[in-house]
């Protein structure tokens, strides 16, 4: 075998340096032996939005971009989608395994019971004001969560971790589907422990006056679907977020806040509300091509395309697509569906998008579903929130586990002003 290992010369100081290569890697730390001479800091990488750099080793979730694969803990995400279910998803990405029968049982019954949530957080959820939006709730709320629990600051405790691993899943349908009713003016409904987890989550959306909400079993099990859509994604913007903000041994609940934050923006799990703003923005499909044409001279973006890490296809957004159609069945067409599906395929022979590798994402069509179910659009960025909070929590575990990992913090290039004198005002 070759060896395993990468020779650099600094070419201002004549010197060459060996560092070993491992798992397609060399150490960062390596290179700050690079010195001109001994007064110097050593030599950094360069590399705004970590775009080649592993923070981190992972066992939880893999994804072939090029390939169009993603596996959770090695299982396809084709074949969780057709056969498990996110309660099930949930413990393989928190354990590492699929659960045994006694295994899935345990589990499902703690995820059912901490459902419910202590009545001040209620009062608390209703000091927003009426028209707040549902993702500025659930961030402030996940926040104010943590004040329930001082005892989640112990993050070095494994029964107190799990304890909040398990608050965490339970209670954010509790909180997300409140925060909607709080953005509608609509009364909170309190868990219905007698259904699945999104079978109880869409009874605490939609029901009004009936005794007891019964989900459509289509309805729920593609929610359900979607939420194991959403679970995890490596390394990604919110999950990077859970990871530095909890790598300062903070509570879970302000680090996921913060991760849920990361996940509001446009570019990351406000993309599918996006997709329906854009949607509106085109109106008709005779103006596709003046939109494609805005794209092209970098005056728009067509949203829901493109990802950084799959250059190929996103796997997630060939179940997604079917599962609209499944949607569709039930709620009636949507207009907005035959715009998308034209806007993808002429998307996809255009040589501008063929060319930067930009295919639709996960979000492509989940925006399209969740407006069929009749969630507004503020909602969207929450559903997906629900299903990635047990990736957060997979990877925060993971990380505290981790001996190699420390505070994050990561360096600069500073292009500021040299040291100066300061200057009173009146010399100004
Ligand atoms: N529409 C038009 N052009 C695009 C798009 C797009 N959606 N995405 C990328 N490009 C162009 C971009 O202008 C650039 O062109 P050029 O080389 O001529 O300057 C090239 O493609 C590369 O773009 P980039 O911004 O360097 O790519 P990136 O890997 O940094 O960005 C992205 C990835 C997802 C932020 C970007 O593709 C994008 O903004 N997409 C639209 C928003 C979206 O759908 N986001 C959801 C991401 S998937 C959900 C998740 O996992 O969070």
């Amino acid at each position: 075998m070759s060896k395993q290992t990468l020779t650099v010369t600094d070419n201002r100081t004549g010197k060459t340096y060996e560092f070993p290569i491992k798992d397609g890697t060399i150490n960062a730390m390596d290179i700050r032996n690079i010195k001109v001479d001994d007064n110097d800091f050593g030599l950094m990488s360069y590399d705004p939005a970590y775009q080649n750099t592993a923070s981190c080793r992972s066992s939880i979730t893999y994804i072939d971009g090029d390939k169009g694969i993603l596996l959770y803990r090695g299982y396809p995400i084709e074949q969780l989608a057709e056969h498990s279910n996110f309660v099930e998803v949930a413990y393989l990405l928190l354990n590492g395994e699929l659960p045994g029968k006694d295994q899935y049982e345990k589990f499902r019954h703690e995820v059912t019971v901490h459902t419910f949530v202590h009545e001040n957080l209620k009062k608390f959820m209703e000091g927003f004001r009426y028209d707040a939006n549902p993702m500025g709730i659930l961030i402030g709320t996940l926040g104010a969560l943590g004040t329930f629990y001082p005892n989640a600051i112990n993050v070095n405790d494994a029964g107190e971790r799990r304890l909040n691993v398990i608050r965490l899943i339970a209670k954010m349908p509790t909180i997300a589907a409140w925060a909607y009713r709080q953005s509608m003016g609509m009364p909170y409904v309190y868990p219905d422990n007698e259904l699945s987890l999104a079978g109880n989550f869409l009874a605490m959306i939609k029901r009004i006056a009936e005794h007891r909400y019964i989900p459509n079993p289509k309805l729920e099990r593609a929610l359900d679907v979607l939420f194991i859509l959403h679970a995890d994604h490596e390394q990604n913007c919110s999950t990077s977020v859970m990871r530095g903000a909890g790598s300062s041994l903070t509570d879970p609940y302000s680090a996921v806040a913060a991760a849920t934050a990361a996940l509001y923006g446009p570019l990351h799990g406000g993309a599918n509300a996006e997709v329906l703003h854009m949607l509106d923005e085109i109106g008709s499909r005779d103006r596709i091509p003046e939109f494609i044409a805005k794209c092209k001279e970098g005056k728009a973006r067509l949203m829901g395309f493109g990802h950084r890490v799959y250059k190929n296809f996103d796997p997630r957004s060939r179940i997604i697509q079917k599962l609209a159609h499944e949607v569709f069945e039930i709620t009636g067409s949507n207009p907005k569906l035959d715009l998308a599906l034209e806007i993808e395929k002429i998307a996809l022979q255009d040589e501008y998008f063929i060319k930067r590798k930009l295919y639709p994402n996960v979000d492509f069509y989940s925006g399209l579903i969740y407006q069929a179910m009749g969630f507004p659009v503020g909602m969207f960025p929450v559903l997906f929130a629900i299903g990635r909070v047990v990736g957060w929590l997979a990877q925060w575990q993971e990380m505290l586990n981790d001996k190699e990992q420390k505070i994050a913090r990561p360096r600069q290039i500073y292009t500021g002003a040299a040291s100066r004198d300061f200057v009173p005002m009146n010399r100004r």
